[in-house]
C-alpha cells in the first residue's frame, strides 16, 4: 500500500509484508527504540511462518529502506497486535498511523472483527496512536511490565474492525 500522507517528503511511504531479509533491520530498530524488543531470531521466524493463524509482520518503507515494522496475529476472527516500532529520527511524522492503518484494513480483508493489544500506561505515543484510531481500554494488568522504578500497569485496549 502506498502511503502519499504524513511524510512530508518527495517519496511517498509504502508498507507491506515484511521479508526474512529484513529481520535484522527490524531487530535493530526495536532494539532502539522498545522497552522489550523483539530479536532478529524471533522476528525471522515470523517472517518465515506461512500458517494462516501465524504472525503477521507488515514494515514501512521508503525508497527500499525500511523506517519501522509491526507484528500480529490472527486466532479465529481476533487480531492481537504483538509489537510496533518506528526509527526514534522518523516518529511523529505519521509513520506508525499509517502503519495501524494499513495493518488493520488486512485484518479486515481476511475477516477478523476485533483487534486487541496491550501497552504500556505510560507509553503515551503508543496510547495516542490507538486511540486515534477506535481503540479504547477494556481492562488493566496491574504491575505487568518491569520498567526503571520497578513495574507499571499493562492498559488491555481493543478496537472493532
Ligand atoms: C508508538 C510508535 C510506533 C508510534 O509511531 P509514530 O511514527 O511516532 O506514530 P505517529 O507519527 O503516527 O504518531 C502517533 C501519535 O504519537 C504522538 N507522538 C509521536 N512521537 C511522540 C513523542 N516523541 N512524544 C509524544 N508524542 C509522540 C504523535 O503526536 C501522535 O499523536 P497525535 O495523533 O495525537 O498527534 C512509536 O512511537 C514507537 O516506535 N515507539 C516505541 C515502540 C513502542 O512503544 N511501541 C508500542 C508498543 S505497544
Amino acid at each position: 500500500m502506498t502511503v502519499p500522507f504524513g511524510s512530508g517528503r518527495a517519496q511517498p511511504y509504502i508498507t507491506r509484508p515484511g521479508t526474512p531479509q529484513e529481520a535484522a533491520i527490524m531487530a535493530t530498530i526495536a532494539a532502539a527504540v522498545s522497552l522489550s524488543p523483539w530479536s532478529e531470531e524471533r522476528l525471522l521466524a515470523a517472517c518465515m511462518d506461512e500458517r494462516t493463524t501465524g504472525p503477521v509482520v507488515r514494515v514501512i518503507e521508503e525508497a527500499g529502506e525500511v523506517l519501522g515494522f509491526m507484528v500480529y496475529a490472527r486466532v479465529l476472527d481476533e487480531v492481537t497486535v504483538l509489537e510496533i516500532a518506528v526509527c526514534a529520527e522518523y516518529q511523529g511524522r505519521g509513520l506508525g498511523q499509517a502503519l495501524l492503518c494499513s495493518a488493520l484494513q488486512e485484518m479486515r480483508r481476511v475477516g477478523a472483527v476485533r483487534c486487541l493489544l496491550e501497552v504500556r500506561e505510560s507509553n503515551q505515543p503508543a496510547r495516542r496512536l490507538y486511540q486515534r484510531n477506535g481503540f479504547s481500554i477494556d481492562g488493566t494488568r496491574k504491575q505487568y511490565y518491569p520498567c526503571a522504578d520497578g513495574r507499571e500497569d499493562a492498559l488491555l485496549m481493543s478496537a472493532p474492525l
